[in-house]
């Protein structure tokens, strides 16, 4: 079985072919990606008519690459998978219609595909992971903690009452000065940093449910830098090393707190996935190998390449719903909200 996948719900335009081995694991046989980020980079963050219109532009050869470099026709394809929602709706549109037009024309059957759900089933592209796991998804728009039961079952164990990490981790890195993304640029200038020499908040830690908040945090470095006034680079170093410090605790511990939820409601996780742009960052990493090892959980981090957006998750997401018959109609509407757990409550900023 061979899935093209679209991907546009954000500043990332991607498309990739994936394959399904007989022994049912996948097979990445192309993933090209044209990231935004120097477009949107003079604005400090995504704008979103300027995304939909680079979406525009490189969809056609970002598409073309993909096939060219997997050395497929149309016709050796299964299906057409695409990226529906959630997500900034211009870029979500010019995807999503793209599939269509493909799927249309070739005769393929069109897979409408979550975004979310993409994030949370890369780790059965890349490690096999069998179903139940618990899924931490940490990106820049997301932040929960998810029950992934099967195909299409979700149970939202936990989410952020403000902001997503990776939404802190650019905020604090534009108040320092940094240039956009800002989570690469902290995790890079926390290098040389003491990530003791602040001692910050760790929001909701210690709380029984699983729920997160990041904005204390973000505020308390910003009047860290503003008692500091004129800051050295050792300042910015240490700030950046103090705030990811913090990071690490909150993930952990909220971590602990979705495990435990999950076996009260579930049962026994096969393993802790971490997905999503933040995944991306080693200090957040050894922090959730240090407590999977404490737990004696299976960790899986697919590499940061599959973590951040990209073509390949959508493509592997459209084989495991079309091998289950799960395809969608033309008439499918793209959604700029779209909720992995249909019966999760919607939190304040609607961000979950
Ligand atoms: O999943 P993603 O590519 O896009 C969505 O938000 O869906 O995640 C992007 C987010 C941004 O906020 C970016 O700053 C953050 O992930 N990020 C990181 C790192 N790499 C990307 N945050 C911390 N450390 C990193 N190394
Ligand atoms: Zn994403």
């Amino acid at each position: 079985m061979r899935v093209l996948g679209i991907e546009t719900t954000c500043d990332e335009t991607a498309a990739s072919v994936v394959a399904m081995r007989p022994d049912g694991g996948g097979e990445i046989l192309s993933n090209e990606i044209f990231s935004q980020i120097e477009e949107h980079a003079a604005y400090g963050g995504v704008v979103p008519e300027i995304a939909a219109r680079a979406h525009v532009e490189m969809i056609d050869g970002i598409v073309r690459r993909a096939m060219d470099k997997a050395g497929v026709r149309f016709s050796d394809l299964d299906g057409i998978a695409a990226a529906a929602g959630p997500g900034l709706i211009g870029g979500v549109m010019v995807g999503l219609t793209t599939g269509k037009a493909l799927a249309l024309a070739t005769r393929k059957p069109l897979i409408a595909v979550n975004h979310l759900e993409a994030h949370a089933l890369t780790a059965r592209l890349t490690d096999a992971t069998e179903f139940p796991y618990l899924l931490l998804l940490v990106s820049g728009g997301h932040t929960q903690l998810v029950a992934v039961k099967g195909v299409g079952d979700y149970v939202r164990l936990g989410t952020t009452v403000d902001d997503a990490v990776g939404e802190a981790f650019d905020k604090v890195a534009k108040l320092l000065g940094l240039p956009y993304p800002g989570g690469p640029q902290v995790e890079r200038v926390a290098r040389g940093g003491d990530p003791e020499r602040f001692n910050l908040p760790r929001p909701m830690q210690g709380r029984p449910n699983a729920d997160f908040s990041l904005s204390g945090l973000k505020t308390a470095v910003r009047l860290t830098a503003e008692r500091l006034g004129t800051m050295t680079a050792t300042d910015v170093a240490d700030l950046c090393a103090s705030f990811q410090a913090a990071v690490v605790d909150v993930l952990v511990d909220r971590t602990r707190a979705g495990l435990k939820a999950f076996r009260q409601q579930v049962g026994y996780p096969n393993a802790l996935v971490v997905a999503g742009g933040v995944a991306a960052n080693d200090t957040i990493r050894r922090g959730l190998a240090r407590l999977a090892t404490g737990s004696g959980l299976k960790l899986v981090m697919p590499p940061a390449a599959l973590c951040t957006d990209n073509g390949a998750m959508i493509a592997w997401t459209g084989i495991e719903r079309l091998r289950l018959g799960l395809v969608d109609d033309l008439t499918f509407a793209p959604r700029p909200r779209w909720p992995l757990d249909q019966n999760a409550e919607r939190v304040h900023n609607g961000k979950a």
